[in-house]
């Protein structure tokens, strides 16, 4: 699949992108991401799987005030996605090349995010590959860690069998989280839950999702 960019060649996407086999100081102990942003003392949401970026698009010209931070691993999507930042002059996102839960666990700082969004994750639905699904035990603790008190980690999936998953999930790790009604993203158009590429294209075949918001306890460690 291509999106108007042939394979390997790699735009100048500019300060947007970032590639994690060469992030800065990454043999040197946790990283803080809120240093690749102008303010850093702007809040961060991480969104995970950004795909083509139109998440990171449409929210970010809505909260200006925040620093978005996205993570995409496939290689076209993510020059797609960073290119498409940088055209349209996105000075408070950041897009990583790169695995977003390898990055939580090893090299992310503790407390950094105030929301991380998972949206429309890829299901994995053979029972030797769910090992390869994002939410897992351990990726639940560590997105606890990683969030600050009070934060959140919201998910939305049209996949039944994804969704019992996350929903055993979650349910292992009430101690960490509280459950909360799915708030609509603020950029999403009439009818939408987050306003993605993915939901869009569910929408049109008639597909149900399924939502939550995980709170991580204000006097969480
Ligand atoms: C089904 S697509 C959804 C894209 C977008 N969130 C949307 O709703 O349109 C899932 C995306 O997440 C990416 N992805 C899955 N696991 C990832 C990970 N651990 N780190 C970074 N990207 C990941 C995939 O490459 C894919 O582009």
């Amino acid at each position: 699949m291509s999106f108007g960019l042939s394979r390997g060649r790699t735009p100048d996407v500019g300060e947007v992108g970032l590639d994690m086999r060469t992030l800065p100081s990454c043999h040197e102990g946790r990283i803080d991401p809120r240093n690749w942003f102008d303010d850093k003392s702007n809040p961060l949401e991480i969104e995970i799987g950004s795909g083509k970026g139109t998440f990171l698009l449409q929210q970010s010209e809505l909260q200006p005030k925040t620093n978005f931070l996205g993570f995409e691993w496939a290689a076209e999507f993510y020059r797609y996605g960073a290119d498409r930042l940088r055209r349209n002059g996105r000075k408070c996102v950041r897009m990583v090349y790169g695995d977003a839960t390898e990055f939580m666990k090893y090299w992310c700082e503790d407390h950094v995010a105030q929301v991380i969004h998972l949206y429309f994750s890829d299901p994995w639905p053979k029972k030797r590959h769910n090992k390869r699904r994002v939410i897992q035990d351990d990726t639940l603790r560590n997105f606890h860690r990683v969030l600050k008190p009070g934060g959140e980690l919201r998910i939305v999936t049209d996949h039944d069998d994804l969704w019992t998953w996350c929903d055993e999930h979650i349910d292992r790790h009430l101690d960490l989280f509280e459950r909360k009604l799915f708030d609509i993203v603020g950029s999403a158009s009439e009818g939408e839950l987050t306003g993605t590429n993915f939901e869009r294209k569910y929408r049109r075949e008639g597909r149900p999702f399924h939502s939550v918001t995980l709170v991580k306890y204000k006097n969480a460690p």
